[in-house]
């Protein structure tokens, strides 16, 4: 595997394997990566010639200094992983590589930026628009991975995608969980014993949401698990919408979505886990 330091070499790279007529499946991430990041990788090997995974941890779209001074870096076992599943380059490019000048551009994402993760984070998908931005750019992938978890997110990189007029495929990839059904998440790492033990919780409430959900309104559904979740020892719901899923607005009933969609962010002490579940 290729390691690609410098955003020049990543170019050149790329626009090899397309003259080549290959195809060529990105996988962007922030690194510490985990099971979950590797059936992304999966995915896109399975679907592409050539396969790219960047590992960098993005700061323009931490809105909390704190959260992107703790965020996990591994990048050697990282890098290890990417090789053995057959990655053809990893780019890993540091902060000034990545940013010679401040990106001062301010993307309009419109509303399916402003709810839930974009209220509670100003400027994050600014920030994930600006990378992903200079990532598509650089690349100039067939296809683009990401992973459900950040189901927002996905909604918003499709609008940023448009917006630029990226012609690309981006390819949503289902949560991957741990045995209990915890979301697979760098963040995990940070969890105390109890707070990991409690965190299970939040995918067993969602998972009966769904259930209560066929006979209640998705209010009532709101109220009922936030309940459930905050009577466990430790976890504190944040918030938890129904969505539309495409467009992430909020539904008053059921009949205005075929894709109902259950966003929930819950603190595990404190440490943010965010997870979410279909309705349909
Ligand atoms: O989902 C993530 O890990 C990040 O937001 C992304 C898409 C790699 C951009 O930094």
């Amino acid at each position: 595997m290729k390691v690609i330091r410098t955003t020049e070499e990543l170019r050149g790279f790329c626009a090899e394997a397309r003259h080549s007529g290959h195809s060529l499946g990105l996988v962007p991430t922030m690194g510490a990566l985990h099971a979950g990041h590797m059936s992304l990788v999966n995915e896109a090997r399975a679907a592409n010639d050539v396969v790219v995974v960047s590992v960098f941890v993005n700061p323009t779209q931490f809105n909390n200094p704190e959260d992107l001074r703790t965020y996990p870096r591994t990048e050697e076992a990282d890098l290890a992983l990417l090789d053995a599943a057959g990655v053809d380059a990893a780019f890993a490019p540091s902060v000034a590589e990545m940013y010679p000048e401040p990106d001062t551009r301010i993307f309009d994402l419109g509303a399916v930026a402003e709810v839930m993760e974009g209220k509670m984070r100003p400027g994050h998908f600014n920030g994930v628009a600006q990378v992903v931005s200079r990532l598509f750019d650089m690349t100039r992938p067939t296809r683009a991975y990401f992973g459900e978890k950040d189901f927002q997110q996905i909604a918003v990189i499709r609008k940023m995608t448009e917006l630029e007029g990226f012609d690309l495929e981006i390819v949503p990839v289902a949560i991957k969980r741990e045995d209990d059904g915890l979301a697979m998440s760098s963040r995990n790492v940070r969890l105390t014993p109890e707070m990991r033990a409690a965190a299970p919780e939040i995918h067993k409430a969602l998972t009966a949401a769904v259930d209560y959900a066929r006979t209640h309104t998705p209010a009532e559904t709101i109220a009922w698990t936030v309940a459930r979740i905050n009577a466990i020892d430790g976890l504190d719901t944040e918030y938890f919408q129904i969505v539309d899923g495409p467009t992430c607005l909020p539904i008053d009933n059921w009949q205005q979505t075929s894709a109902p969609v259950g966003c929930v962010t819950v603190y595990a002490g404190d440490v943010r886990l965010i997870d979410n579940i279909k309705f349909s």
